[in-house]
């Protein structure tokens, strides 16, 4: 039978007590955790958000009945007992309380609970869909209440340090237009304008270059992006960033301003001192050194070019590949692995072929300085040679290689080199590295739409010395753009944007986009630019993301509440769903059935 809380406050959460307390009469309320009935004594483990406080029961105490209420209590049972902190005989070293108990004088119980389907533990073994199916409960383990506490507190010292360094918090609109950051749109029906859409925000990157355009000068907002795109164990379709913009700057200012905000947050979050200033590294060498734009720095395994050492060897895999527009071959050395047995060196030619490799070659230098080799054959003494020089290999270290279209080598190389990092124990996980990749290419070719798309998104501003390539060799235009990468993840992304007309436009003419159709896109941006635009640049960080790597999780889901499954599902609402054929008809909406 449920009690109400009339006449009960709580005096304190359950691992805010201490021994100081020893002595003060205390009502705590919270989840019973634990429940042991020694005959004579029970003792029980309540939890709270704080942690977990030892109850004890002993009749002479608090007489008979609520002696046997508490023989009632299952796990889960709500309860508020009221009772005098006394110090433990027993001492647990495992909990912040170890050394206080409650002797209980009074209780009541606020709510009973069925047999739970799975244990409240840390580190719960339960499978995902289960846990995600009864989210509620699964929020309540220690592990994901602390994930949830410590996104709470990174996103108030966020908003602080902002506010100290005069950012604005402004919200913009959910419901919107399109912007154009690449990923499909989530739409919404308008019913006021049958057959019209809003659309989630992807980001609120346009909104954010108006609010520079109208003098705000610095932005700051938590924001909700929607995207509808592939998941990954670091993407959801609705996520939250960390958005600014700046006027009257340049690139330098951003990454200070930026670098500041970490080091605080990463100071006070976690106690972490993170160094600055942070390494910075162009695209260019973040794509030869270590085959990825987001590099993992925690450890070495560089990539090496040996293009020039084997362009005239006789091994065709090899020649193919350069003879080919952007080819190249390059490798990775693995340090002290030529012994690696042939099983494990085909799952890695397995792993490359699944990544559209045609093939992974490897060359071992045995601790005799023999060769076991895919391809030595095909070669001459000096240029094997050759080969382990430009690889820094040597006796006993084996080397892997790949041989393809530049995008595919550091592709393939970048996430084996992964793999073998994690594989070896070469990353010390105590080690946030932050790093800046600048310089990344302004535009890139898309197969698919056969056309140059912009690498960032339209507005971002090309790098001066490059502007005048933008007919002739597009390609090698680089912009100011630039991503704050951790440990391996892109944490965020921002640039310079373009406040010049001329420039906007060209932009717009190399991306296939005619004047009416930027018009059409972004007529309220290209307006707005006509009356005074402030030269401004910002940034975005991925905060799930943020938090999912000082939380040390591998899964963003960790520290979102509810969040989607891989099909963007929600197990526990059930979203999406069918909805009342009254609210389709409002809206105008036919369903067209699927063969
Ligand atoms: P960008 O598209 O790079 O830039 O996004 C910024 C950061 O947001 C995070 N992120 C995601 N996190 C979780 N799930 C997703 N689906 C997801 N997509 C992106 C990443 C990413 O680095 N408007 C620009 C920023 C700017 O130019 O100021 C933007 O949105 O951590
Ligand atoms: P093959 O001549 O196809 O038997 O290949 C000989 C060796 O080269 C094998 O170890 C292949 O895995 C490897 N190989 C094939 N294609 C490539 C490639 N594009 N890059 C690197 N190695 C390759």
């Amino acid at each position: 039978m449920a009690e109400s809380m009339k006449g009960l406050s709580r005096s304190a959460r359950c691992a805010e007590l201490s021994v100081g307390d020893v002595g003060k009469t205390v009502t705590v309320m919270g989840w019973v955790a634990k429940y042991r009935n020694k005959g004579g004594l029970i003792f029980i483990d309540l939890r709270d958000r704080s942690g977990i406080l030892q109850l004890i029961f002993e009749e002479s105490d608090c007489g008979e009945a609520v002696y046997e209420k508490a023989a009632s209590l299952r796990n889960e049972y709500v309860i508020a007992a009221t009772g005098v902190v006394a110090e433990r005989s027993a001492v647990n070293e495992n909990i912040a309380t170890g050394r206080i108990e409650i002797r209980v004088e009074d209780l009541r119980i606020l709510s009973e609970s069925e047999t739970p389907p799975f244990e409240i533990v840390e580190d719960s073994k339960t499978k995902d869909e289960v846990r995600l199916k009864y989210r509620f409960l699964d929020l309540r383990r220690p592990d994901m209440q602390r994930n949830l506490m410590l996104k709470s507190k990174v996103l108030g010292l966020m908003r602080s340090f902002m506010a100290n360094e005069g950012f604005l918090e402004i919200e913009t609109p959910i419901l919107g237009r399109s912007t154009p950051e690449g990923a499909r749109d989530y739409l919404v029906p308008s019913r006021i304008h049958p057959g019209t859409f809003y659309a989630l925000p992807q980001s609120p990157q346009l909104f954010k270059q108006l609010l520079m355009v109208s003098g705000y000068d610095r932005y700051f907002q938590i924001a909700r992006c929607f995207r509808d795109e592939d998941l990954r164990a670091d993407r959801q379709p609705e996520f939250t960033q960390a958005d600014m913009e700046l006027s009257f700057v340049d690139m330098e200012d951003v990454l200070d301003v930026n670098e500041g905000l970490i080091q605080y947050v990463v100071k006070e979050s976690i106690g972490v001192d993170v160094a600055r200033p942070f390494p910075r590294i162009t695209w260019q060498q973040a794509m030869d050194e270590y085959g990825s734009d987001k590099p993992d720095t925690r450890f070495e395994m560089k990539l090496h070019d040996i293009s020039a050492v084997v362009k005239d060897c006789g091994f065709s895999v090899f020649t193919g590949a350069l003879a080919a527009k952007n080819g190249s071959v390059r490798g990775i050395t693995v340090k002290g692995q030529a012994g690696m047995p042939r099983k494990k060196i085909d799952s890695f030619v397995t792993m490359a072929k699944g990544m559209g490799a045609k093939g992974l070659a490897y060359l071992a230098v045995e601790p005799d300085g023999s060769y076991k080799s895919s391809f030595a054959k095909f070669m001459t003494e000096e240029e094997l040679a050759a080969i382990v020089k430009t690889m820094e290999a040597e006796p006993g270290d084996l080397m892997f290689f790949a041989a393809d279209q530049n995008t595919v080598v550091w592709n393939v190389l970048g996430a084996i080199r992964l793999e073998l990092g994690e594989e070896l124990g070469l990353i010390d996980h105590k080690k946030f590295n932050f790093l800046w990749v600048v310089e990344f290419p302004l535009l890139s070719w898309s197969e698919e739409e056969n056309r140059l798309v912009a690498e960032h998104h339209p507005f971002t501003m090309p790098m001066e010395e490059d502007w005048d390539k933008i007919d002739t060799d597009p390609l090698s235009v680089r912009a100011q753009a630039y991503d704050i990468v951790l440990n391996g993840y892109e944490l965020g992304g921002g640039s310079v944007r373009i406040h010049r007309n001329d420039i906007q436009e060209k932009m717009f003419e190399v991306i296939g986009l005619t004047k009416e159709e930027a018009n059409e896109k972004f007529h309220f941006l290209l307006e707005a630019f006509k009356y005074g635009v402030p030269p401004h640049a910002g940034l975005a960080y991925g905060v799930d993301r943020f938090i999912m790597l000082l939380a040390g999780c591998d899964n963003i889901r960790d520290v979102i509440a509810f969040p989607k499954v891989k099909d963007a599902s929600d197990l526990l609402t059930e979203a999406p769903n069918t909805v009342d054929p009254v609210q389709l008809q409002e809206l105008g909406i036919a369903i067209v059935e699927e063969n």
